[in-house]
């Protein structure tokens, strides 16, 4: 029996999974994430310091937390992100440090993160043309600069590197099979994401879902698959392979198949709410407990106590998604 600390939530799932934004704002503007103009953001004083941060994991590792990921907006927009790499690699009980990026900056930063303590990166790329891709992110020339990161990500040995695609009828869905082919080439986990509701983008959401199944039919179409076990991470994709590829094809189901049975984890904003659910309203506020000298144990198992049994997402609305206008304020 091993006596090693664990978080249970009120529905005995084990908790042992934080993702961490450590920033609001993006250099992107997808149009399935935030309005051009942007959102109001955090004021600098809001914002919870990476010694904060690490002194939350602190905490919630000598509870049971073992793996991390540091999600935005976009974390590569905030300076110094190896330091809190550093930090958060030396507290006892971390096992396994990820990151996900728009890797728009990557291409400088990879070795630095990659020498601090980042195992595994999750990019973002929603198409493989140049012009689409710009009109996805409006902003110009992000698909090369994407691409350049993805080169520097390989060079500097991040293992594995996912990819993500959010599926958008009009969009993308017409670059399904050459997404899912990119798997016979390289050790690219390609996951296909199902277009969730927020309050920013209902009227895309409703108009452009294309549900997980459609996409995998498409890639079937291209070669028989077989299940496969995916790589390291403990997320809710399911993979599938091409025999003898040495990358995999993955769907992540927050719309059709929900996997909410098997969830694992919670989020920290960047202004140190600490919530149980990526929807829904309940978030517990860690920063003035922290700033106060309060002890923060009762306030975490607080927030184990109420995570909610699952999502109540309903397309084409924002009833469910407790007031979230876009997932970059609470790191997806
Ligand atoms: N629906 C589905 N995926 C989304 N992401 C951001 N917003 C949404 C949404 N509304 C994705 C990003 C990134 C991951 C963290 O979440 O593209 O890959
Ligand atoms: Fe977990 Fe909430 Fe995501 Fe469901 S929607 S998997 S409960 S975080």
């Amino acid at each position: 029996m091993s006596d090693l600390p664990v978080m249970q939530d009120g529905f005995g799932r084990r908790v042992e999974y934080l993702r961490i934004s450590v920033t609001d704002k993006c250099n992107l503007r997808c149009v399935y994430c935030m309005p051009l103009e942007g959102l109001p953001w955090l004021r600098r004083e809001e914002l919870l310091s990476y010694e904060e941060i690490t002194d939350i994991v602190r905490v919630m590792a000598a509870m049971g937390l073992r793996r991390l990921r540091i999600t935005g907006g976009e974390p590569l927009v905030r300076r110094d992100l190896p330091d809190l790499v550093c930090q958060l690699a030396g507290v006892d009980g971390i096992e396994d440090i990820a990151l996900s990026t728009n890797a728009v900056l990557l291409d400088e930063q990879a070795e630095a993160l990659r020498a601090a303590g980042v195992r595994r990166i999750n990019v973002s790329i929603d198409s493989l043309d140049e012009t689409r891709m710009d009109a996805i992110a409006r902003r110009p020339g992000t698909l090369r600069r994407v691409l350049a990161g993805m080169e520097a990500a390989e060079r500097v040995g991040f293992e594995p590197i996912k990819v993500n695609v959010v599926l958008m009828r009009g969009h993308n869905d017409d670059e399904i099979a050459e997404f899912a082919a990119l798997t016979r080439e390289r050790p690219w986990h390609v996951r296909f994401i199902e277009l969730m509701p927020t309050g920013s983008n209902l009227d895309l959401s409703a108009d452009a879902y294309v549900p997980a199944a459609e996409a995998l039919e498409r890639v079937r179409e291209l070669g028989d698959l077989e299940p496969a076990d995916g790589p390291a991470g403990n997320g809710p994709a399911r993979y599938f392979r091409f025999p003898g590829a040495p990358g995999s094809v993955g769907v992540i189901t927050p719309m059709s198949h929900n996997y909410c049975a098997s969830c694992n984890r919670m989020r920290l904003t960047a202004d140190g709410q600490l919530r149980p659910c990526l929807f829904g309203s309940q978030q517990t506020n860690l920063r003035d407990p922290l700033r106060a000298g309060a002890d923060l144990r009762p306030f975490i198992e607080e927030t184990l106590r109420i995570k909610p049994e699952r999502h109540f997402l309903v397309q084409g609305s924002d009833r469910g998604s407790g007031g979230l206008v876009a997932l970059s304020q609470t790191g997806g």
